[in-house]
């Protein structure tokens, strides 16, 4: 037992204390790229006008860029907390954010312009009323249409929300222009209609509490604008993505032709196989430390429950453990997950997989203890009787004779537990973790094809799922030959 704490010890501190070499200092950028041509990926490189700027700048200021990509409702948030130094993300300058966050100058004029299908009968905002409206959850497409129209459908990114409208599932989708221009020169049926809905611009956001680092950040911004580079940056985004736009329609090919453009596009153009690999090998990751850490946690409240109800000893503990188990069951894990990383680690700089770790650990642990629990309470109390009087004290007969009983009982149940474990990790894209889940999304909003990303995901996860439920099954076998 020993050797397995400091064992996980080890490997946890191996993983996430970020042990690197100082270099020079970061500056942690997060943004929500599937934006092009602000924001977007490339092969694994987040690429685009937003990053290309702000590297720029962080070089001119002597920082090294990183990069992080989330959900854009949490960007200004991440900035505002002090999770990250700017947030960089195509954001309009409203009024409301402004009470948050520090914007820069402007670095771009935009405006929200309406997208439909080719042959649509909708000319303009007049028409919009009661049809079915895409947004980009938290945007100002979505803030303007919930106030001047209706509750949009709000879709995590606009690329999601265009390819839903190719499908024939919306009427409209309202997006910032320049990515409706890239969206819809990649799409043949779709078109943009002349009569914008808003006027805005565009700016960095820095928290309120780095005055410093945005009065350098704005002196910066306004080098490059008087040299012209922001022109000349925006101007190749814009013009190289509508020009490989330009190359890809396919020509038809037969169904297994089909196919097999499908699979190039899906997985092997810009390596984008690798985005279930990585993903894969997080899942796994993040799931072995949780079932690990659930186990330990999972052990201890049930021998601490168990030990209070045979003994009428431990009454506090046991009363501690009971809160956590309805807490924890009494709320959904992604919630959990959330205020892990927001609330309780809020103003730490942890690695995610850890939070991930800690997240699915905790609330895996409440079952896990109540599984093991009813394991203790199978075996029949002579047993404990019965090691009582040969001598054992109460620990030992717990620790000799009832948990390996105990433990050979619920191994199915635990089975199961682990299996719902490792598929509830697909939660873990909620903190921009990039999960096997997260890795086909990310897949799917650069391809617009949703059959054979999700498909590719699904099968991975049964595999990965069949080969645990083989493992416990044999480990059940081998405990029965023991008996
Ligand atoms: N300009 C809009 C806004 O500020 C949309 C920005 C969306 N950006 C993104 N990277 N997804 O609300």
């Amino acid at each position: 037992m020993k050797f397995l704490f400091s064992f996980i010890g080890a490997v946890l501190m191996l993983m996430f204390c970020g042990c690197e070499e100082n270099s020079r200092p970061k500056l942690v950028m997060v943004t929500e790229a599937t934006f092009p041509p602000y924001e977007y990926r490339a092969g694994t490189q987040i690429v685009g006008i937003d990053p290309e700027i702000v590297g720029k700048i962080a070089e001119k200021l002597g920082y090294d860029l990183v990069i992080e990509d989330m959900s854009f409702d949490s960007v200004i948030t991440a900035v505002q907390t002090g999770k990250a130094d700017i947030a960089a993300s195509g954001i309009t300058v409203t009024d409301e954010r402004r009470e948050k966050v520090l914007f820069t100058l402007p670095y771009v004029i935009a405006r929200q312009v309406i997208i439909v299908p080719e042959n649509s009968a909708i000319q303009g905002k007049k028409d919009l009323k009661g049809k079915r409206i895409g947004v980009q959850h938290g945007t100002t497409g979505d803030i303007f249409v919930s106030q001047n129209i209706q509750e949009p459908e709000r879709f995590s990114n606009g690329a999601l929300a265009v390819a839903a409208l190719a499908a024939g599932k919306l009427d409209v989708v309202v997006l910032d222009g320049d990515p409706a221009r890239i969206h819809v020169s990649r799409r043949s049926n779709l078109k943009i209609l002349n009569e914008p809905l808003t006027h805005e611009e565009y700016a960095f956001a820095l928290g309120k509490h780095n005055p410093e680092l945005h009065a350098q950040f704005n002196a910066a911004l306004k080098e490059l604008q008087t040299a012209g580079t922001l022109d000349a940056v925006r101007d190749k985004y814009v013009s190289k993505m509508l020009e490989e736009a330009g190359g890809n329609a396919s020509a038809d090919a037969g169904p297994f032709g089909k196919l097999k453009n499908s699979i190039d596009l899906n997985f092997l153009k810009d390596a984008r196989y690798l985005y279930l690999w990585k993903g894969f090998w997080t899942t796994v990751e993040i799931s072995f430390f949780a079932v690990l850490l659930g186990v330990l946690i999972g052990f201890g409240i049930a021998v601490i429950r168990s030990t209070a109800d045979q003994t009428g000893k431990l009454k506090i503990l046991n009363f501690l453990c009971k809160i956590y188990l309805t807490v924890i069951r009494g709320t959904p894990v992604v919630v959990q997950l959330l205020i892990i990383y927001f609330v309780i680690f809020g103003a730490v700089d942890v690695s995610k997989v850890l939070v991930a770790v800690i997240a699915f650990g905790i609330n895996s642990g409440a079952y896990v203890a109540e599984i093991i629990r009813s394991g203790i309470m199978s075996i029949d109390r002579g047993q404990l009787e019965a090691g009582r009087s040969l001598g054992l004290s109460y620990w030992q007969s717990m620790r000799e004779i009832i948990l390996p009983q105990a433990f050979k009982n619920v191994l199915p149940a635990l089975g199961n537990e682990f299996i719902v474990l490792l598929k509830e990790t697909s939660i873990s894209g909620y903190i921009a973790i990039v999960d096997l889940t997260k890795g086909g999304d990310i897949i799917r909003s650069q391809t617009y094809d949703a059959f054979l990303p999700l498909m590719a995901v699904a099968l991975i996860y049964l595999a990965v799922v069949m080969l645990l439920s083989g493992l416990l099954g044999r480990l059940e076998k081998r405990l029965k030959r023991n008996e």
